[in-house]
């Protein structure tokens, strides 16, 4: 079966500038996560995945190699696959082989480029597979469920534990939105990252590699390039955070002295000791999860997860 045409739903341009003014401005500094991910970000992303502190890739690909059959037995034949912020398609490349009979496959990814490369992997390695790419960003515009649905068996697949990068009111909002496109019996195959001991948390976000700091690290080196920006790498420190109270590892960009920085023709104070907010990371438990879930209309289903219990892969089902 051929790939079908793009959906493009022409998600409108992000701006780099507005979102950095806005940012640094606030009383407390902080810069949106998703312009971690450029060129270089998304690659070094990529290699933080398989380094030996980072765990939640393993863990997660460790849980669909232990339960695979088990997963892909619950899920049934004839998934209609949706993957919100698809990507490479590599992790539902591996889920579809699994499955039964799948019935189709939409990736949704508002990098045109990589919803096209996602495409073809997957159709490569599966060419009877009905393949639907969508060109959307999904934490906005996004064609309802019954629109692009091609199964009475539709799987929402958001993999990662991605969602714990959202904050509560946000990930709430995207769950809902995840409930919606799956439509009435319609289910949710989502990865959560739990809560474990500090010391395997700041190292997964603070790997001796220093691959998670280069990619902090790097949202200063787009400032520079992409808005005329002044910082100076040397005069900030890349910190992991681990935030108890709010169940999170924060990634911080840490300013060592006071200092003025300057991008555009707008300039910024720092204190010394001030930082930038660059990511969250939110850790779970799978009863706290559900119990998130069921609030917005997702009954949790099944959940498997790894020995350590460091990871969950959470099946729910919408209740409409
Ligand atoms: C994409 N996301 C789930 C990663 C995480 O663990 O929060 C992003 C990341 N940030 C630093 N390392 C990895």
């Amino acid at each position: 079966m051929p790939i079908e045409p793009v959906l493009d739903l022409h998600p409108p341009a992000a701006d780099l500038r507005a979102d950095v003014l806005e940012g640094l401005s606030a009383p407390v500094k902080k810069l949106p996560p998703k312009w971690l991910y450029d060129e270089l970000g998304s690659e070094l992303f990529d290699r933080i995945c398989e380094t030996a502190d980072y765990y939640p890739t393993r863990t997660e690909r460790g849980i669909y190699e232990q339960h695979g059959a088990e997963i892909a037995e619950t899920l049934g034949a004839g998934v209609a696959l949706i993957e919100p912020g698809a990507g490479s398609g590599e992790k539902a490349e591996r889920l579809l082989r699994a499955l039964d009979a799948p019935a189709a496959f939409i990736p949704v990814e508002i990098s045109r480029s990589a919803l096209e490369g996602c495409a073809d992997r997957v159709h490569a390695a599966l060419p009877e597979l009905d393949v639907l790419p969508v060109c959307a960003d999904f934490t906005g515009e996004m064609p309802r469920g019954a629109e692009i649905r091609r199964s009475s068996n539709v799987v929402v697949f958001f993999p990662g534990s991605t969602i714990g990068n959202f904050d509560p009111v946000e990930a709430r909002a995207l769950l809902e939105r995840f409930a919606d496109l799956a439509g009435p019996g319609g289910r949710v195959l989502i990865g959560v990252d739990l809560m474990k001991g500090e010391d395997v948390l700041r190292a997964a976000y603070d790997d001796s590699d220093g691959l998670t700091e280069a990619f902090n690290r790097n949202i200063l080196d787009r400032i520079n390039r992409e808005l005329d920006g002044g910082f100076d790498q040397g005069g900030f420190e890349h910190e992991a955070r681990v935030n108890g109270e709010l169940r999170r590892v924060e990634m911080h960009l840490v300013s060592r002295a006071a200092q003025e920085v300057r991008v555009g023709d707008a300039r910024f104070a720092f204190g010394a000791g001030e930082s930038i907010h660059t990511e969250s990371s939110h850790k779970f438990d799978p009863q706290g999860f559900a119990q998130i879930a069921k609030g917005v209309g997702l009954v949790e289903e099944a959940t498997w997860t790894d020995e350590r219990g460091w990871f969950a892969v959470m099946l729910l089902r919408t209740t409409a």
